[in-house]
């Protein structure tokens, strides 16, 4: 196994400072798919975008958070077309990224480190995110955001990158939402993440109470 790529490495150390974040974003986003991609294995769009689709009607209205590129748009089209999918970010040059795949009905700047003020309550059938929870990123206070905005009974699919799953929390964080009677744990599966490279994620299902 090769070790981790340098530009992956980096992306964890980047502290949840959204300057530093959208700065790198922003330099990465031409090259971002064909690096993921092919580079590194990267298979978190299709992973979360598989699982998203087995709990979502064929018409459901999608919130892609952090969708970046819009990789985890083309894998939910290409699996049912005719769903609606937002998109938030904060990084203007990935979402000028999506914007060209074609897949997304809105596509607005949004910091997920704290409330998303422009999105009411209860308007998703589901909330997809991917990617980006994960060291140095978004924490899993973030997920009570995605939780607001999913309307009661909607799933909730996070991928969570292995190297932050306990570190940084986020296994207490899903285990006390259920307790707290937020959400309902689907599934947390351990799965492939980069396959070229040796990190996994956990792939979380949630359902909104
Ligand atoms: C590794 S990329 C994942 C993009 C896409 N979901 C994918 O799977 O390819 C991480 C994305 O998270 C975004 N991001 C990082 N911190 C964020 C924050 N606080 N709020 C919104 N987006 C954020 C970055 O701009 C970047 O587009």
């Amino acid at each position: 196994m090769p070790d981790e790529n340098p530009l992956l490495k980096q992306a964890t150390l980047l502290g949840g400072d959204p300057d530093a974040i959208r700065e790198f974003y922003e330099n990465w986003s031409e090259h971002y798919d064909t690096d993921l991609l092919l580079s590194m294995g990267y298979v978190g769009p299709e992973i979360a975008a598989e699982a998203l689709v087995q709990h979502v009607s064929d018409t459901a209205l999608i919130l892609d958070a952090g969708c970046g590129t819009g990789l985890v748009g083309i894998e939910l089209i290409k699996r049912k077309w005719d769903l609606t999918i937002d998109g938030i970010d904060l990084t203007p040059a990935m979402l000028a990224q999506s914007r060209s795949k074609g897949a997304y009905r809105k596509l607005n700047l949004a910091d997920m480190a704290g409330p998303l003020f422009e999105i009411d309550d209860d308007i998703y059938d589901g909330v997809v995110c991917a990617g980006v929870f994960t060291a140095g990123h978004v924490g899993p206070a973030g997920i009570d955001e995605l939780i607001r905005v999913a309307k009661p009974g909607a799933p909730i699919v996070l991928t969570v990158r292995d190297i932050a799953w306990e570190a940084d929390g986020f296994k207490d964080k899903i285990e006390t939402l259920e307790q707290e009677g937020k959400t309902r744990v689907v599934s947390v599966t351990e799965s492939p993440y980069h396959t070229k490279e040796n990190i996994f994620c956990q792939l979380v299902v949630l359902e909104v109470v």
